[in-house]
């Protein structure tokens, strides 16, 4: 009942020639908290569609000298929804209940979730062959939405856009940073690109996997038996890797986690100071063989670390299919979800693929690139993050490792809350007390760092 009171729009218009194709349209509508909100469909690809949901900030600070910023959030999975968890579980100005957030980081900045790569979320295709097979491709489809977006709009292309992404998110961050930026120089696309920020990103998948036996090890939660088998699993997928089977160095990884499931009592690994399937709900044994980046995992592990006494709303996946899907006007025939695993399987053979390299032609190009890293994460952990960063070919690096950090508080909080280092365009954050879900497990310094990396007026204001 009073889920129905928040989401009442004021406002409610559709534009059916905004966008080319059917299906593709934009609506506005304000929020009862104040923030203006715009959804639609854009045709990316004939049979391929992708769904777009922005936030105008109430908080907007006009300060001449700084533009106000938008985030473009990506989750990971590949196949979770950025609409769904990032909004709802992480960020935006609404949690699971449809309770305001405290910490939504429209305090900083206006927020833009795109259910990405086709298939994820609202996504979906007409044609299971439309979804994306490479971090590339899902990189143009959504190069072509920000120009749907962007281009004839003059309000939008005031600001700057930060691409910030989470786990599998941050390697569809970079290869769209690079798409995004020859879009811009050829002329095609009107943007101006502020960042890109890589939190607990999977960057490079094989320094990961060397990171987990020994990370595990120190903390006591492998023994030295499962620490052997770990490490050679590992070096079966190094070996994969260098001989370019792809597909089979995901098979491996499978294993791998299975392995280290099975010694370790089954450690979470979005934070390994917990047990995977603590929450509320036990998992299944055809979710534990789905690989832990499947987006139940993800919903799983948010709702066992939410708090709601008394309340038994604030499943996802209800919400998404229910009251939201019914504001946002989705095709009835659209499951949230529905096509999400199909993402997944298609990716399986760019899923393994380092983009250290995109990381370097990045910074290269003068852009800016935050990496943030919560502590307690294990399937991203800040040690293969560290390993993956001591590769790039940056002229910067030596510098960027040499330079002294600095530590980081939040309010009146004397307790450290994390590190903080920056040298030329890339600047680091180590975010203690928080695993794999940053925003969700250290909101308040995760909120200070949202705006540092946007240079948010707001943040401006706050210091
Ligand atoms: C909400 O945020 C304000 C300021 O950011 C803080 O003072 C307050 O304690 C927060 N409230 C809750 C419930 O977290
Ligand atoms: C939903 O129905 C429309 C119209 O019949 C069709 O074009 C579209 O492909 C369907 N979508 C899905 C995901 O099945
Ligand atoms: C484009 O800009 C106008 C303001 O000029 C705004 O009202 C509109 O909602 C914007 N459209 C999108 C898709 O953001
Ligand atoms: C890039 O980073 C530098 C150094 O932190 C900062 O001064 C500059 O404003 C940033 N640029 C953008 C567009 O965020």
């Amino acid at each position: 009942m009073g889920k129905f009171h928040v989401l009442i729009l004021l406002l409610v218009f559709f534009s059916f020639s905004l966008f080319h194709g059917g299906l593709s349209r934009a609506i506005k509508g304000k929020s009862q908290g104040g923030s203006e909100e715009e959804w639609g469909y854009v045709q990316v690809r004939p049979k391929a569609h992708m769904f777009w949901w922005l936030y105008k900030s109430p908080y907007r600070v006009e300060q001449p000298s700084k533009p106000w910023p938008i985030i473009l959030w990506l989750q990971g999975g590949p196949g979770a929804s950025g609409v769904g968890i990032g909004n709802f579980e992480e960020i935006g100005p609404l949690d699971t209940d449809l309770k305001p957030r405290n910490s939504t980081w429209l305090k900083m900045a206006d927020l833009l979730f795109v259910d990405n790569p086709v298939g994820t979320g609202y996504s979906f295709v007409e044609d299971t062959r439309m979804l994306v097979k490479t971090d590339d491709e899902a990189a143009t489809d959504l190069t072509t939405l920000l120009m749907e977006l962007f281009n004839r709009n003059e309000s939008l292309q005031k600001s700057h856009l930060y691409i910030v992404a989470e786990s599998y998110g941050g390697k569809f961050a970079v290869t769209a940073g690079l798409s995004v930026l020859k879009a811009i120089d050829a002329g095609k696309l009107k943007l101006k690109l502020g960042g890109v920020a890589l939190g607990n990103s999977w960057i490079s998948p094989e320094d990961f996997v060397f990171a987990w036996g020994p990370l595990l090890k120190d903390v006591s939660r492998l023994d030295v038996n499962g620490l052997k088998k770990s490490n050679s699993l590992a070096e079966k997928i190094s070996q994969q890797l260098k001989d370019g089977q792809y597909i089979d160095a995901t098979n491996t990884w499978s294993q791998l986690e299975s392995v280290i499931g099975a010694n370790s009592n089954s450690v979470d690994f979005y934070n390994f100071l917990q047990d995977e399937g603590m929450g509320p709900v036990a998992l299944t044994a055809s979710e534990f063989s789905n690989g832990f980046f499947s987006v139940n995992r993800y919903s799983r592990y948010l709702s066992s670390l939410r708090v709601s006494p008394g309340n038994g709303d604030g499943d996802l996946d209800i919400l998404m299919n229910g009251v939201i899907k019914k504001k946002l006007k989705i095709p009835d025939n659209v499951t949230w979800g529905g096509q999400s695993d199909l993402v997944f399987s298609y990716l399986a053979g760019d899923f393994m693929r380092p983009r250290i390299a995109e990381v370097n032609e990045l910074l290269s190009k003068g852009v800016n690139v935050t990496i943030y890293s919560g502590q307690l994460d294990l399937i991203c952990a800040t040690k293969g993050t560290e390993a993956w960063i001591d590769k790039l070919k940056w002229e910067g690096l030596q510098d960027f490792l040499s330079t002294e950090r600095s530590p980081l508080y939040c309010k009146e909080d004397q307790a450290t809350k994390g590190f903080y280092k920056s040298y030329k365009n890339l600047q680091f954050f180590w975010i203690l007390g928080a695993g794999h879900f940053v925003p969700v497990e250290q909101p308040c310094v995760a909120l200070d760092m949202a705006g540092a990396i946007t240079q948010s007026p707001a943040a401006a204001e706050a210091s």
